[in-house]
């Protein structure tokens, strides 16, 4: 059974011989050369004898994977055994070493009430959970065997669909400014590949490849998730979406309009100019106002309103001029 693994026994028996195959039939005609072949189907058979006496353990899959919440079997076959009664355990080998999943004929660890063993070693994982994730090691036990040890690894891998990815899309750009739009997604496993989407229609990961996007700027990193405008154009408006997947399935966020308005240099030197012009205006028309007199001659008026009164007493007190007191003093009777 095991044969395969030794040296042919044309080969052994060149070696045996210290000839090269060229040499090996004159070698077989040598009397020396018999007895060595003599030797050699001895030990040709012991080794038979041994390999029958060794247990061998075999996979049907050395890397199966499954998604979380679904069933896997982690296949682990005794290809051959004389022992009766072989101990049979499994370890979970992670980063901070082995530990037991099944031992004493009992599942134990996380995996305790998830997991049964289909005889002789097959371990069954009913409701894998993504921290199942690892390389599990079956292991036999097989005293009577003169091999009495093998064991097997097996690398399981759970996937895990991506969550709806945060995604983040500015409101508005200015033309020819700099844009990033980002979007992350962490529970997914393997890793998360993101596609961007404008308008409902996948952005190409080079510009250059599409008519459409053969002028914008942009670069796209489908493992970083992050898009990004070096000089933003007028067409690269629009509604933007992200996508995050793997082999487990996929995620989107929800579309998002970015706008790119115009930072127009000549609408606001125009602008400011009107305001300018508009405010010249105003104090320009102060001034005339002033210079007409137009303040000045209200508060004349305004005085010549009063100055009577006082004018009226300054005249009687300071005159002793009899005609205009009399003036004075006939108008007041
Ligand atoms: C598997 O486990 C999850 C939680 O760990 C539970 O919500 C789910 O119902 C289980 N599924 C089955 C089929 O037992
Ligand atoms: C890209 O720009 C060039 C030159 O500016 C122009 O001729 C061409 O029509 C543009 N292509 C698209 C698809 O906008």
């Amino acid at each position: 059974m095991s044969l395969s693994l030794s040296p042919s026994p044309a080969r052994l028996f060149s070696l045996l011989c210290a000839c090269t195959d060229s040499q090996i039939e004159h070698c077989i005609d040598s009397k020396m050369a018999k007895t060595r072949l003599a030797w050699l189907l001895t030990l040709l058979s012991t080794q038979c004898y041994l390999s029958v006496l060794a247990v061998v353990l075999k996979t049907n899959n050395a890397s199966p994977w499954t998604k979380e919440f679904d069933k896997v079997e982690l296949s682990c076959e005794i290809e051959s055994i004389s022992t009766i009664n072989p101990r049979i355990e499994w370890k979970k080998i992670t980063s901070g070493g082995p530990s037991y999943v099944y031992f004493d004929k009992k599942i134990s660890g996380g995996l305790e009430n998830r997991a049964v063993i289909r005889e002789p070693a097959t371990l069954l994982i009913t409701n894998a959970t993504r921290s199942d994730t690892a390389k599990y090691r079956c292991e036999v036990t097989a005293a009577d065997d003169h091999k009495s040890f093998d064991e097997i690894v097996i690398d399981l891998v759970v996937r895990v669909k991506p969550v709806v990815p945060k995604c983040s899309v500015p409101k508005s750009v200015p033309f020819g400014k700099s844009a990033e739009l980002s979007c992350v997604e962490e529970e997914g496993f393997p890793k998360s590949q993101y596609q961007w989407f404008k308008n409902m229609e996948e952005i190409p990961d080079d510009p250059k490849t599409s008519v459409k996007f053969f002028n914008s700027s942009y670069t796209l990193s489908t493992e970083t998730g992050t898009l990004k405008f070096i000089s933003v154009r007028k067409e690269d408006a629009g509604e933007y979406y992200c996508r995050a997947k793997n082999d487990a399935g996929q995620a989107q966020c929800a579309p998002q309009k970015m706008e790119v308005y115009d930072i127009d240099i000549v609408g606001i030197i125009l602008g400011v100019l009107v305001v300018v012009v508009v405010l010249l205006c105003i104090t320009v028309g102060i001034c005339c106002a002033y210079k007409q007199g137009y303040f000045s001659s209200q508060k004349q008026t305004g005085n010549n309103y009063k100055v009577p009164a006082k004018g009226d007493g300054v005249d009687y007190v300071r005159t002793e001029d009899e005609g205009d007191f009399r003036h004075k003093s006939s108008f007041v009777i």
